[in-house]
């Protein structure tokens, strides 16, 4: 029960024929297409993590009274691996995301993987499968690790004793089908994503479902993506749709970035952090703080918000064009994508597919 677990290789005896992958690589979307092989890591607990496998890219079979269908105990993370100029594949911080998986894990009462195994199984994928990671730039090979409680069981009154690791990989080219684009967003009153002492923080697939609703609500109000606010007092600004915050004070030499501070109703972006850590770098100070849809507002009509983007793994960066709320409604900027947002974007995508140097050890 440990990283070094070997992995009982099977490969595809039917993988998709190299015509039939090159077209689906030239326009792969998003989240659509699926790789050739997956990752299977079992765990219980009296045995720990074992039986490791890559096997062929397939249909799971579950018991209908596994834990999971019922009461939710799953948790995901998402990170990509990016084509180098000389054919090589590398991921992004695949060790933040493993970190992330066992803070994930402590929070719903699920077990740790050893982060050696968490990047292993990725390892393994990735170089089976390596012919799926796109060469244009931008694309991808977008990596879906998760986890899920496989016990018997409809009791309530214990966590799961079993779970299955699974890791699958799709190719991806633009988050969002009409590139980059600013998007409309909803400020949600009636709807929370987290709130103190919940799962906000864990990386489990209840905080999107109980997401669509305010999803929805946003699309129905003509907008894009929902703004959520925090559970008490409905001003605070936490998240866009599923991505961080970044506010944009200022501009030029004076520009600075504020996000909301993780106060547990927050999901700890890894692009929100390689922000944090990039735009100083890049002469930006960067403050984590609060601010509320007033602030946001002002800011925006006395000129000193100049840009605001979400950012996340899945978009990178997603410009934010205009704000819509039940009672207001204000542009940012000129509702273009900003200067600085675009900066930051071509920075990072730089470092994943190797044009620019990499002083931070993010590369694997
Ligand atoms: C990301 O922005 O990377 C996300 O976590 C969104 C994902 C659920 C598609």
């Amino acid at each position: 029960m440990s990283s070094t677990l070997d992995f009982d290789i099977r490969p595809n005896p039917r993988p998709t024929p190299a015509a039939e992958r090159e077209r689906i690589l030239e326009n792969p979307g998003w989240g659509q297409h699926f790789t050739d092989h997956m990752v299977t890591i079992r765990y219980s607990a009296d045995k720990g993590w074992h039986d490791a496998r890559l096997e062929p890219y397939g249909p799971l079979a579950l018991d209908p009274a596994s834990q999971v269908l019922h009461y939710s105990q799953e948790l995901f993370e998402g990170l990509k691996a990016y084509r180098q100029a000389d054919g090589s594949v590398v991921t992004f911080r695949p060790f933040s995301n493993a970190a992330r998986m066992n803070r994930s894990a402590r929070r719903m009462a699920m077990p740790d993987i050893p982060e050696e195994l968490f990047v292993r199984a990725l390892e393994v994928l990735v170089s089976t499968d390596r012919d799926w990671v796109p060469d244009q730039p931008g694309h991808s090979l977008y990596l879906r690790p998760f986890m899920f409680a496989t016990t018997r069981a409809l009791g309530v009154n214990q966590p799961a004793q079993e779970y299955l690791f699974v890791v699958i990989a799709s190719p991806s080219g633009n988050y969002y089908a009409r590139g980059i684009r600013p998007v409309t967003v909803w400020l949600s009153q009636t709807y929370t994503r987290a709130a103190p002492g919940g799962t906000g923080e864990a990386k489990t697939g209840g905080n999107y479902a109980a997401s669509f609703a305010g999803q929805a609500e946003a699309v129905a109000h003509g907008c894009d993506q929902v703004v959520w606010l925090d559970a008490v007092e409905h001003r605070w600004v936490e998240e866009v749709g599923s991505m961080n915050l970044m506010f944009v004070l200022g501009s030029g030499s004076g520009a600075r970035l504020l996000t909301p501070a993780l106060t547990g109703t927050l999901l700890p972006g890894i692009t929100r952090d390689s922000m944090l850590k990039l735009a100083p770098d890049l002469g930006i100070p960067v403050e984590e703080g609060k601010i509320n849809i007033d602030e946001w507002q002002a800011g925006c009509e006395s000129g000193e918000i100049t840009e605001v983007f979400g950012c996340g793994t899945a978009a990178i960066i997603s410009p934010v064009g205009a704000v819509r709320g039940a009672d207001r409604e204000w542009t940012i900027g000129n509702g273009e994508p900003g200067e600085l947002s675009m900066r930051l974007r071509e920075e990072l995508l730089g470092i994943q597919s190797g044009t620019r140097p990499d002083p931070y050890g993010w590369i694997h």
